[in-house]
């Protein structure tokens, strides 16, 4: 039994799946343009790293063609039920469930051309053995590729308001959860040392108003996890009012502009 402090924080529902499925879109391009620097070929099996309900999976399997496989390794159930039923809706049969998290499964060792993991390590209790594992079933000059925070350049413009407070009570959130807020930072000296070398090393973001999807991508994150990290004692309710009303103040305003967090996207591959 996981203690309270390692459950994944963001929980598992029908809201963050449909969240899930909107951040993919605002992302896609991004995540597109970080997979065509990869080398992807067709026929490559490919381990999709907590991947939710599978959109990125689903983006991969059209990569490696019906020659390749895609794995989604995942500890939802609710969100593996949506994986298989896309793939039988479809017909992919080249796409495995496997109910999991890393740190629990068991993996042969290298197994893997490629595996991906999009906001996963930033939550993990144990970055170091997440790697560990993923490493060993990655095969010898496969590529280890991960997108995840460093958690700083969050911006609500015109600044000076409760909402400056945000990117301190996130990181507290993420941290309260087992995470780290700065993983990405960390990443380059954490592949160093499982003999992984870093080919791929750049910051993404995306900033825009009201209407832009990152600021209703934004949008849908806060206006549920603000009383959420207020019931969980990370801030207090009076400033997550007051943080909140700041957000839908600027929601308000066509001429503010929202920048979003840091992720930092990273390949390495295993010598
Ligand atoms: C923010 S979601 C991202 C989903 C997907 N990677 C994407 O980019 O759309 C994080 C996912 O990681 C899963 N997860 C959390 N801890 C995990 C772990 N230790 N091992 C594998 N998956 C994990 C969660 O269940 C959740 O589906």
């Amino acid at each position: 039994m996981k203690k309270k402090s390692e459950e994944y924080i963001l929980g598992i529902s029908e809201y963050e799946l449909e969240r899930l499925r909107f951040q993919h879109g605002v992302w896609k391009g991004i995540t597109e343009g970080f997979f065509d620097k990869l080398g992807i070929k067709e026929g490559w099996k490919v381990l999709d790293v907590g991947s939710g309900p599978g959109f990125a999976a689903f983006d991969l399997r059209q990569r490696v063609g019906s020659t390749g496989a895609i794995t989604a390794l995942e500890p939802s159930e609710m969100y593996l039920d949506y994986f298989r039923g896309e793939c039988f809706k479809n017909n992919w049969n080249n796409m495995h469930a496997v109910l999991g998290t890393v740190e629990d499964s068991e993996f042969l060792d290298n197994q893997y051309d490629m595996i991906f993991a999009r906001w996963v390590i930033a939550f993990v209790p144990d970055p170091g053995l997440f790697l560990e594992k993923l490493t060993r079933t990655l095969k010898p000059g496969g590529v280890l590729a991960i997108m995840d925070y460093a958690y700083e350049g969050l911006l609500l413009y015109p600044n000076g308001g409760a909402f400056d407070k945000m990117a301190e009570t996130v990181r507290s959130y993420w941290r309260h959860g087992g995470g780290d807020p700065y993983i990405g930072a960390k990443l380059p000296k954490m592949f160093k040392e499982r003999n992984l070398s870093v080919f791929e090393y750049y910051p993404v973001g995306q900033c825009g108003g009201p209407d832009s999807g990152v600021f209703r991508w934004a949008d849908k994150f806060f206006t549920v996890h603000v009383q959420q990290m207020v019931d969980m004692g990370i801030t207090t309710q009076e400033l997550g009012d007051e943080m909140l009303k700041d957000w839908v103040d600027h929601r308000n305003d066509p001429d503010s502009v929202f920048f979003s967090p840091t992720i930092a996207n990273i390949a390495g591959k295993k010598n």
